[in-house]
């Protein structure tokens, strides 16, 4: 198979990510590196030991890249998405699609137009809880999932005065897409109607609120809740990463999905590292609920279980390599960030918002 040289837009935290990723694709050759400001470029060079550049159309013209993994902040992603398309290149993007329904809707029709290779990076797909969840659920092992409710309560960290807090976009697009993302995978159906709610924020310099609560009614029935709250939890700026989970199941962190079906539930709790399944049985006298699989994972497994974006990549390189189709199509993704502007105009409007008044 031909190596492809690949090139990441953005080298920060993500960006090192994306790079960690090609360093480890035995199908990437060379990786380049773009940061609009100069010295930037140079620093980022030297630490993530790449060729980088402060020229975006030295990469656009370079024909020997093929892969393009867009990891700047969300205000670019849908013009250097177009860009990349245009210049013929295969296009990983960072959620979110863009800080509008208009750049959401300009990725997909640029895609279109192009017949371009655009997967946007909602990596949960290629996470072992997560996949564990949609094969139980594909298996029927839960009868029809009826009801998911997501309960994630996060630490502050996108700092005071960044291009996060400060972000034109909510936290919707920018966190809730992923948890969005995962409740439309796992009920399977359209979404109709969605009803979304902030209360005051606690965070007081965020320039948008830093709690949601979204409900969502899907065409076949079901429904689904997400909760979110984004405040301080006791540990999380004092700890070194690796520690991350261990410090954080008991100090205020949740991130946990309970998906009800028709004959039994799966529970994923990432702060515990394990994802249960229960089933349904007609008693006597009562409904009775067994758990009959609980699986728990390593902490030396937390990246593959919890948000594999190295797998996701990895992936994505062999893909373009084998000149395959994204296997998370961006049309799915729009319907996801279409789900998000809804909840951002149902917030404003104070009201529910019907999934065909999003149509473009
Ligand atoms: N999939 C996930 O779970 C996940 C997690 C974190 C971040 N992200 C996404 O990745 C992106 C980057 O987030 P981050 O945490 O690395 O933020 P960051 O602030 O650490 O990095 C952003 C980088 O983009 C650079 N930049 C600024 N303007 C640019 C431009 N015009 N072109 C290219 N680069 C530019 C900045 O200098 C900075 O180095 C965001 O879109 C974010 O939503 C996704």
């Amino acid at each position: 198979m031909n190596k492809l040289d690949v090139a990441v837009l953005g080298l920060g935290r993500m960006g090192g990510t994306h790079v960690g990723a090609a360093k480890a694709s035995p199908l990437v050759r060379t990786i380049y590196g773009y940061e609009p400001d100069p010295a930037q470029a140079e620093l980022c060079g030297r630490e993530l030991d790449i060729q980088t550049t402060s020229d975006l159309d030295s990469i656009m013209n370079n024909p020997e890249i093929k892969l393009v993994y867009i990891a700047s902040i969300n205000g670019v992603h849908a013009e250097q998405t177009e860009k990349a398309l245009r210049a013929g290149k295969a296009v990983l993007c960072e959620k979110p699609m863009g800080e509008s329904l208009a750049e959401a809707y300009r990725m997909i029709a640029v895609e279109k137009e192009t017949d371009g290779f655009l997967q946007i990076g909602f990596e949960l797909h290629y996470s072992k809880i997560y996949m564990q969840a949609k094969e139980w659920i594909e298996h029927g092992l839960i009868g029809v999932p009826v009801n998911c409710q997501c309960r994630y309560y996060a630490s502050e960290f996108h700092g005071k005065n960044t291009w996060r807090s400060n972000s034109k976009g909510t936290l919707i697009g920018e966190k809730l897409s992923h948890y969005l993302d995962l409740q439309r995978w796992f009920i399977g159906s359209d979404v109709e109607d969605v009803f979304s709610m902030c209360a005051p924020s606690v965070v007081s310099y965020f320039n948008h609120p830093d709690n949601h609560q979204i409900s969502l009614r899907f065409k076949n029935g079901a429904i689904s809740n997400l909760n979110f709250v984004m405040y301080a939890g006791e540990s999380d700026h004092t700890d070194p990463l690796l520690e991350m989970l261990d410090k954080q199941s008991d100090d205020g962190h949740f991130l946990q999905y309970h998906i009800f079906g028709t004959k039994g539930a799966i529970e994923t709790d990432v702060f515990r590292r394990r994802i249960r399944r229960r089933t349904f049985t007609d008693g006597p006298q009562h409904l009775m609920n067994q758990i009959v699989e609980t699986i728990t994972f390593p902490k030396s497994e937390d990246q593959i279980w919890f948000h594999n974006t190295h797998g996701q990549n990895i992936r994505i390189a062999e893909l373009v390599a084998l000149g395959l189709s994204p296997e998370n199509p961006a049309l799915d993704s729009y319907e996801t960030m279409k789900v998000g502007f809804a909840a951002e105009i149902s917030d404003r409007e104070k009201r529910i918002v019907k999934m065909s008044e999003m149509d473009l």
